[in-house]
């Protein structure tokens, strides 16, 4: 049980759940072209046990009972992912009239048990014939997303709730490009410091494709975690701030203010796109709101083994069976700048939640986060829903099946579902204040 109550965070607060496309669909048939991460999981050494997204929770098949699981749990919205290469095979030109179905039948399902839609474009499955094309690197991506969210727009647009563009986009560009943890896997400055304007770019057409067909109640959903330092020496304090730039300020100052960290865009020059500056507009438009994904804090030192000096060290809070430290402070603070710093818009808390196989653990974690964004309330953050990441046990990416986030339990053999008690607990909650 919680000991928050819904009422708590406002009459009107939504409850969600959330999910992504590659994580749970499987259904690769029906006309679905290929994504990056059906490449980047069949290759050895870059997931868990060369675990796949080619089953996964088979929701293209299982929906109905998903989206039961939502209704009865007492959410109000679901948030799920498009996967443009369902829809748009080759990433650009034909459509698959097949993905437009399952689409279809996806968002009115949700309609008819009641459950907003919370639509993300892209959550990191890029279609594998514009990654052969240099995918986020190249700059014709904004054009290539911009198509993809006018089909989006166009065909769904007026049945969604509310919409992002990009999924974490620091995922996107630096987990993606420089650590090389996520499709496609590199680790070049070079690529990454291009993917990390072209995805913000990105962002800027598709919020004008989207505009041009009348869809209402745009976003983009931002990964942040509470930069902190390791120590109050200088060189530390220095590291926490190169590291909150890298992780947080890059985005939320392109987004927010058309303009990236000077202490970046001074040591990337050699790498970014040339005339870079000329696209701020176009990154910087205007939104409807802001989700922020978070899980944990960056903690910060100098050492060689980060960029630019700035190294990840492991702390001594409390962690999940990934070791990622649980800092619920962290999210109060985090959503308490952005009110205060960047945008006075509407905060969505659009995914916490942690990878562990006691569930009772999981349960406290909920109580806590939803606790501190209660108090980020207190100090003026302007937050109107929170999401639990996720759904259902799912493909945690590099981790495979190995990482379970899920309320719900999935018997990957069986696909048998089965909630567990911090489903009870949302759903207790939920349903008491009805
Ligand atoms: C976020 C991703 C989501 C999931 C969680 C654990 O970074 O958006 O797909 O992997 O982490």
């Amino acid at each position: 049980m919680f000991s928050i109550s819904r009422d708590d965070l406002g009459p009107n607060f939504t409850f969600g759940a959330a999910t992504a496309a590659y994580q749970i669909e499987g259904g690769q048939t029906d006309g679905r072209g290929t994504s990056i991460w059906d490449t980047f999981s069949s290759t050895p050494g870059n997931v868990k046990n060369l675990d796949t997204g080619t089953i996964a929770c088979d929701h293209y098949n299982r929906w109905p009972g998903d989206l039961d699981l939502i209704r009865d749990g007492g959410f109000d919205a679901y948030r799920f992912s498009f996967a443009w290469p369902r829809l748009i095979p080759e990433g650009i030109g034909a459509v698959n009239p097949k993905g437009l179905d399952f689409y279809d039948r996806l968002i009115d399902g949700m309609l008819e048990r009641g459950i907003k839609p919370y639509a993300t474009l892209y959550h990191w499955d890029l279609p594998s014939a514009l990654q052969d094309k240099g995918g986020w690197m190249n700059r014709d991506i904004a054009s290539w997303f911009a198509e993809y969210a006018t089909l989006v727009g166009h065909h769904f647009g007026d049945r969604l709730h509310a919409t992002a563009t990009i999924n974490e986009p620091w995922c996107v560009a630096f987990l993606s490009h420089f650590l090389g943890v996520h499709a496609p896997g590199y680790r070049d400055l070079r690529a990454a410091s291009r993917a990390m304007h072209h995805v913000l770019f990105a962002h800027g057409t598709a919020i004008d494709a989207l505009r041009a067909e009348s869809v209402k109640n745009l976003g983009i959903v931002l990964n942040l975690e509470k930069a902190e330092a390791f120590s109050d020496k200088p060189e530390d304090l220095e590291a926490q701030n190169l590291g909150d730039a890298l992780f947080n300020r890059w985005y939320l100052d392109g987004v927010f203010k058309g303009r990236y960290p000077e202490e970046l865009t001074s040591r990337l020059a050699p790498y970014l796109p040339e005339g870079f500056e000329k696209d701020m507009e176009v990154v910087s438009r205007p939104l409807d709101w802001l989700g922020i994904n978070y899980y944990t804090r960056g903690l910060y030192a100098a050492g060689p083994n980060g960029l630019f000096g700035a190294e990840r060290r492991s702390g001594d809070l409390e962690q999940s069976d990934l070791g990622w430290e649980i800092y619920p402070k962290g999210l109060e603070d985090l959503l308490v700048r952005v009110n205060r710093d960047y945008t006075k818009l509407p905060l969505y808390v659009t995914e916490t939640g942690m990878s562990e196989t006691n569930d009772e653990r999981r349960v406290k974690y909920y109580d806590d986060h939803l606790r501190a964004v209660g108090n980020a309330q207190g100090q003026g953050a302007d937050v109107r829903g929170f999401f639990a990441w996720s759904l259902l046990d799912n493909y945690e990416w590099a981790q495979g099946y190995t990482s379970r986030f899920g309320i719900v339990h999935v018997d990957y053999d069986t696909q048998i579902r089965t909630p567990k008690a911090s489903y009870r607990a949302f759903q207790g909650m939920l349903h008491n204040t009805r």
